[in-house]
């Protein structure tokens, strides 16, 4: 197949309140994803990653614009578009009382799976989601991160072609989310999809994503590779030095994967591309002076969205 996974142009969505209000929440949003890709849709909470996801996967629809996916239009074919497209939800909701195992069935069921294809698949993907241990616990005992794993498991069971994720790891514990991603990038490895994946973590963005839609207040504000976005966006960590005393500044800029520097009296912001890469040289220029304090942080997308607005 050559269609491209999702076209999109011109897409706004405008929730109808109660009392004839009424909110936009996206607007104007284009953009083509392209076959094998993982691509990221990264944008503080609100922005419209999951109306924007729920568009895409034909559960919604928006007022304007027009969409194809996998070559179809969204509102015309949603019904075949369905049997080629699957989505895991931050916080999945399944049947309580129904172990890991029936729930996988009773899914398989509700795609056409039965027999020897039902119990195989079911297998399969216990298998690849490494839930076969907990097969016969029931949904309601399983931990946050059982359950998103469950979830990714019951999105591949009518193998799809392209696969959306809405926050795959919001609220997993920092190990089990390494984890999950790994999860994630095995399974897109494996079976050769294309992914769109929701997130308000840049770190995950750029672990798993190709390419990046940067999302605030429902408009695509920058749209490019990790790479590129940490770059012209200040969007990579940031190392901030309370300091006594002297520090060669023109050198500290001048070091490979130094992005962003903002120097006041004491205090030295620095925007890097990678710590691990950096940080031992940037301290190595602090020999002169006496070091305070030091911290490492990840961006906050809000404070990137400001500084870019100004
Ligand atoms: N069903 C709904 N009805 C009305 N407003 C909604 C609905 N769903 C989301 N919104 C609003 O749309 C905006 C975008 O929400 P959402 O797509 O959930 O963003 P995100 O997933 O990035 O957090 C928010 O302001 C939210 O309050
Ligand atoms: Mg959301």
């Amino acid at each position: 197949m050559t269609e491209k996974p999702i076209k999109a142009a011109g897409i706004c969505k405008t929730y109808k309140g109660f009392l004839g209000s009424s909110a936009t929440v996206l607007h104007d949003i284009s953009l083509e994803i392209e076959e094998g890709e993982i691509f990221g849709l990264l944008g503080p909470n609100g922005s419209g990653k999951t109306t924007l996801i729920s568009i895409f996967s034909t559960l919604i629809f928006p007022e304007r614009g027009s969409l194809s996916i996998l070559g179809m239009d969204a509102r015309r074919h949603n019904k075949e578009i369905r049997k080629f497209i699957n989505i895991s939800t931050a916080k999945p909701n399944f049947p309580w009382s129904l172990t890991v195992r029936e729930n996988l069935r009773y899914y398989g069921m509700l795609y056409g799976l039965h027999g020897s294809a039902l119990s195989r698949t079911v297998e399969d993907q216990m298998d690849a989601f490494e839930l076969g241990e907990f097969r016969d616990m029931k949904f309601e005992n399983l931990s946050t991160g059982l359950k998103q794993r469950l979830s990714l498991a019951k999105a591949m069971l009518n193998q799809p072609r392209l696969l959306f994720l809405d926050e795959p790891t919001t609220g997993l514990d920092p190990d089990i989310s390494i984890k999950t991603r790994m999860l994630i990038k095995r399974i897109h490895q494996e079976q050769n999809i294309s992914v769109v994946l929701s997130t308000h973590y840049m770190p995950e963005a750029e672990m798993l994503c190709d390419r990046i839609a940067f999302l605030r207040k429902g408009r695509i504000v920058a749209m490019d590779t990790p790479r590129n976005l940490k770059r012209h966006l200040g969007l990579g960590e940031r190392i901030v030095v309370t300091y006594e005393g002297s520090v060669d500044i023109a050198a500290l800029q001048g070091l490979p994967g130094v992005l962003a520097i903002k120097s006041e009296r004491d205090r030295l912001e620095i925007v890097i591309d990678r710590v691990e890469d950096s940080l031992d040289r940037i301290v190595k220029l602090f020999c002169a002076a006496r070091i305070l304090n030091i911290t490492v942080r990840e961006p906050d997308l809000e404070d990137v969205f400001l500084e870019l607005a100004r």
